[in-house]
């Protein structure tokens, strides 16, 4: 089993993802964790899945809070994708966090994109949790390249991007 676990996790480790902060509130003060186990499950209803080390702080947060935040970081975002990662230390962001435009969640400043979720559902599975959250409200930040993460290292989307207009209906 060992040896599966190992293989697994250099095998996805191959598989090149965005980069987020997942945030929350403990003691009452914004923090925030990098998590690359972010998609999105729906569109109608706007659902998306986050998958967390059920040891985390946040996860106990979530649960009670039935609310977080996915802050979608840009490639300039290394120190705070590093300062949500670091493990066995508090990870409270208020250097890096303001409230979105609700007021409802932390969002990471100058983040791609922020989107607010409430719990929908909560799944054990394995040594994580996976928390489904409905969409209540997204923030588009200015558009640049992403953070993407490859075999435990930060990098960069080395292609020119094009803008592509957003159809908002
Ligand atoms: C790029 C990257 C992606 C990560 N993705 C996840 C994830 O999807 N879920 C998770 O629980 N932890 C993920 N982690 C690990 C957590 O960020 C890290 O274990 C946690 O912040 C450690 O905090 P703790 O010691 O306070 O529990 C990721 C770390 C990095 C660097």
């Amino acid at each position: 089993m060992q040896q599966v676990i190992e293989l697994f996790k250099e095998a996805m480790g191959r598989l090149a993802t965005g980069v987020t902060v997942v945030t929350s509130e403990v003691d009452g003060r914004p923090w925030g964790v990098t998590v690359s186990a972010c998609c999105s499950i729906s569109m109608d209803p706007p659902l998306l899945l986050i998958s967390l080390f059920t040891k985390n702080a946040s996860t106990e947060a979530i649960k009670e809070q039935q609310r977080f935040g996915v802050s979608i970081l840009s490639k300039d975002q290394t120190k705070v994708a590093k300062a949500g990662a670091k493990p066995g230390t508090p990870k409270f962001f208020e250097e890096f966090t303001d409230f979105d435009h609700d007021g409802k969640t932390h969002m990471v400043k100058d983040a791609l994109t922020h989107i607010h979720c409430k719990v929908d559902n909560v799944v054990a599975a394995g040594d994580h949790t996976i928390f489904i959250g409905l969409v209540e409200h997204v923030t588009i930040g200015e558009f640049t390249q992403p953070l993407l993460h490859f075999h435990r290292q930060f990098g960069i989307f080395t292609d020119e991007l094009e803008q592509k207009e957003t159809v908002v209906k």
